[in-house]
């Protein structure tokens, strides 16, 4: 299968990549390569001959229908977005147009290529969401999000990827373009952009600096391995059915708080400090506004219908996580640079 991967060299984009070639599938990752991207994520697959590399911006129409010429691609992975909910409060106009109208143009690219191609219908269009655009949970865990949540997106970014998803609908119902959705809970992996929460505490406690959390901390997440979400979004795309929505998640629901504790924990094992723990270092700072309360998937359509399963316990992923960032250090050092990161971003609500 040749798939045409939008933000490859971001953090799930890249682990799509990586996985895509290692299953013999020709691969053209589009990114536009802004603050959140790093081709380094996908060194290891580079010099493949099943590769190749688009510098495009999703915003720029004539750029995509270039690419889907020169490519030919059997089916899209849209993955290209402005993905963090603080920069998304401080400025919320590139959330609007990258992952809106970003996402409109992709479509009509697609649509465009796909209609000159006689329609086949395996031709597919993957857009690849979030479990935020159904709003916040009580702190019940009767309640999960299914397919059938009602959309209730409360941020910038989660009401930019809503309107997005609502769009890959439209043009399914209205063009019949061959489209498949998925709706993930939190990821958490290697090549973690370091202004996310699980980098952010494992550099910081290595730094020794204040792990900051938001809030009293109870809020709650549900936790998924990069590379189990990666497994999954190709399982979608390949036996997904058409026009169906598949929600993804660990179930693994922890509080921030004890998220933070439990990479405290494996860091005091993996690299201890000279007195005391990591968890120490622990500070509450002020709360996000808007912050929702409680994500939770209720992941049983994937796995009843596709049977996917994660492959690993979240003790497990995030070991295995702590140990990426001991490993690579290069790698995180060369980001921390970029603008705004290791700022506090969107409190000026
Ligand atoms: N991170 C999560 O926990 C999570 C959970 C569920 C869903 N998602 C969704 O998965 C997708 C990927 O998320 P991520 O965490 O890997 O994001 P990321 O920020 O790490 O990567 C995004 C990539 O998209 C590229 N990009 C941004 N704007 C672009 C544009 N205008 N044109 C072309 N490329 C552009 C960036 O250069 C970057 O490589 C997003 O659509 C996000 O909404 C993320």
């Amino acid at each position: 299968m040749k798939l045409l991967v939008t933000g490859g060299a971001g953090f799930i984009g890249s682990a799509v990549v990586r996985l895509a070639v290692a299953r013999g599938h020709a691969v053209v990752n589009v990114d536009a390569l802004t603050y959140a991207a790093c081709l380094d994520n996908v060194a290891s697959v580079a010099q493949s001959p099943l590769y190749a590399f688009e510098q495009a911006d999703i915003r720029d129409r004539a750029a995509l229908d270039r690419v889907f010429a020169k490519h030919r691609p059997d089916a899209v992975m849209h993955l290209a977005a402005e993905s963090h909910v603080d920069r998304s409060i401080d400025g919320p106009g590139d959330f609007i147009e990258t992952n809106v109208t970003g996402t409109f143009n992709m479509l009509e690219a697609a649509r465009k290529y796909w209609t000159e191609a006689g329609r086949p219908e395996t031709f597919r269009f993957h857009h690849i969401s979030t479990d935020e655009v159904f709003g916040s949970l009580p702190n019940d865990p009767r309640v999960k999000f299914t397919e059938d949540t009602p959309y209730d997106p409360r941020s910038p970014y989660s009401a930019s990827k809503a309107s997005s998803d609502h769009l890959v609908r439209a043009w399914h119902e209205t063009y019949g373009l061959p489209v498949v959705l998925t709706n993930c809970s939190n990821n958490y992996g290697p090549f973690h952009f370091p202004e996310k929460l699980v980098p952010v505490i494992i550099l910081n406690a290595l730094a020794g600096r204040p792990l900051p959390i938001y809030g009293d901390g109870s809020n709650i997440r549900d936790w998924l391995f990069v590379e189990d979400h990666a497994d999954a979004l190709l399982l979608v795309v390949e036996k997904g059915a058409l026009g169906r929505s598949y929600n993804i998640g660990g179930e693994n629901e922890r509080t921030n708080l004890e998220l933070v504790r439990t990479l405290c924990a494996i860091l005091d094992e993996k690299r201890p400090k000279a007195q005391g723990s990591y968890a120490d270092q622990i500070t509450f700072v002020t709360d996000r506004p808007g912050h929702d309360a409680r994500y939770a998937i209720d992941p049983t359509r994937i796995r009843t219908e596709l049977g996917w399963r994660p492959s690993v316990t979240v003790e497990e992923g995030l070991a295995r996580t702590v140990q990426w960032y001991l490993d690579n250090e290069p790698w995180w050092r060369a980001l921390q640079g970029r603008k705004g990161v290791g700022e506090r971003l969107g409190v000026k609500a």
